[in-house]
């Protein structure tokens, strides 16, 4: 059973689903334009945000008149902004599908206490959008980052009529899949998911109708400074102008622009995209030619191309948790993929992240080492037993 080594390894062993891989041609150099020891007020500082901004605006085809912010906190503070700001002016359908999701559920239960219906499906499965009452609003999450599902191409249902507004977590998504901004009211994301950037700022995408909402509302609870968007009824229109809430790094702010060039240098989301459903593929040929490996997400059109979870299926394996555990832990140890156990919350198995930033080639070399690693796993089990 002592299968040799593949002769190839993954040039680069980064397949953690954040923060995910840096763009291939990144390094250190490229961001020494970065206004460092420079007020993020003064006029470059606001030109850089500016620029990522509009840039972020550019390539995801976000349209003029919809607002872009960059918040604090990453997608946390950018979904829990948009929750803290716009919800309580009616009931809202929370939907959920995985672990973030789930934390969105208890932010409007629990915190917020709101009149919520709450509509969950399994790790590996989604909620039927069909059955929501868009005349809610509704709270979900565009892709599942822990159980590997995503809303399907097309097949959102959300009605350009609602009354209410889709307020949706977008942060495995964007930048690897088409998202319908006249569908989609309030959007989050982060810098260090698909584009690989730093952690710790947000991106909010308002909508008009979400503007008018903040307009029009204002919620029963109090909000800290870090989370106000407007001021005596009227938007705050600098957050939306490269006027940050509080101090931005200006590091990652560089490092979120030399990301936006990269991905525009790879055909902007079309390319992205692309690149995200080529790493996907070679996965799909791996599974397709091993009994002993199967998607958490049976359902194909459900299947996401970014955070791909695997599951083992060989009816050898004893403890579950304890074998996936290891054939990570192996992988890790030689070097060939780094991070690619599945999350705590989700069942046991692999993630392997396949977003734009992921060369093609470094998971091809990687399938064979799975193949050495579950083998290597169940040797060492049988001998154990
Ligand atoms: C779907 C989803 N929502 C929210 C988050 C939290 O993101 P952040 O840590 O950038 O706030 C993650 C992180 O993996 C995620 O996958």
């Amino acid at each position: 059973m002592d299968k040799t080594k593949p002769a190839t390894r993954p040039a680069n062993p980064r397949f953690s689903s954040g923060p995910c891989a840096k763009p291939p041609t990144f390094s250190l150099q490229g961001l020494a334009d970065a206004p460092l020891g420079r007020s993020h007020r003064a006029d470059i500082g606001k030109a850089k945000i500016k620029a990522a901004i509009e840039t972020t605006r550019e390539i995801l085809g976000i349209p003029a008149y919809y607002r872009i912010a960059i918040v604090p906190a990453s997608d946390t503070g950018a979904f829990e902004m948009a929750m803290w700001n716009l919800l309580g002016e009616r009931p809202v359908e929370m939907v959920a599908w995985e672990s973030f999701g789930a934390g969105w559920v208890t932010d409007a239960v629990k915190q917020l206490k709101l009149d919520a219906t709450v509509h969950t499906a399994g790790y590996g499965q989604i909620v039927d959008m069909t059955t929501l009452d868009y005349d809610k609003d509704v709270c979900f999450t565009w892709n599942g980052t822990t159980s590997g599902v995503r809303v399907p191409a097309g097949g959102h249902a959300i009605p350009s009529d609602r009354a209410g507004l889709t307020l949706c977590d977008a942060t495995s998504a964007a930048f690897a899949m088409d998202l319908p901004w006249d569908r989609l009211d309030a959007t989050t994301f982060s810098w260090q998911k698909v584009l690989g950037g730093e952690a710790a700022h947000g991106m909010l995408v308002l909508s008009p109708r979400a503007v008018a909402r903040l307009k029009s509302y204002t919620p029963p609870w109090p909000l800290p400074k870090i989370f106000r968007l407007t001021k005596d009824g009227e938007m705050i229109e600098g957050i939306f102008a490269g006027e940050t809430i509080n101090t931005p790094s200006m590091l990652a702010v560089e490092d979120y622009l030399f990301a936006l060039d990269w991905a525009k240098s790879v055909g902007g989301l079309q390319g992205l995209s692309a690149r995200a459903r080529a790493n996907y593929s070679v996965i799909e040929s791996f599974v397709a030619s091993h009994d002993w490996i199967d998607f958490l997400a049976k359902d194909l059109a459900i299947r996401s191309t970014t955070s791909v979870c695997l599951k083992f299926t060989d009816p050898r394996i004893a403890d579950g948790a304890a074998f996936a555990k290891a054939v990570a832990k192996r992988l890790e140890t030689e070097g060939v993929a780094y991070d690619i156990g599945a999350y705590r919350d989700a069942p046991p198995g692999l993630r392997i992240w396949c977003g734009g930033t992921v060369e093609t080639r470094d998971v091809s070399a990687l399938m064979p080492w799975l193949d050495w690693a579950f083998t290597a796993e169940i040797a060492a089990q049988k001998a154990a037993a």
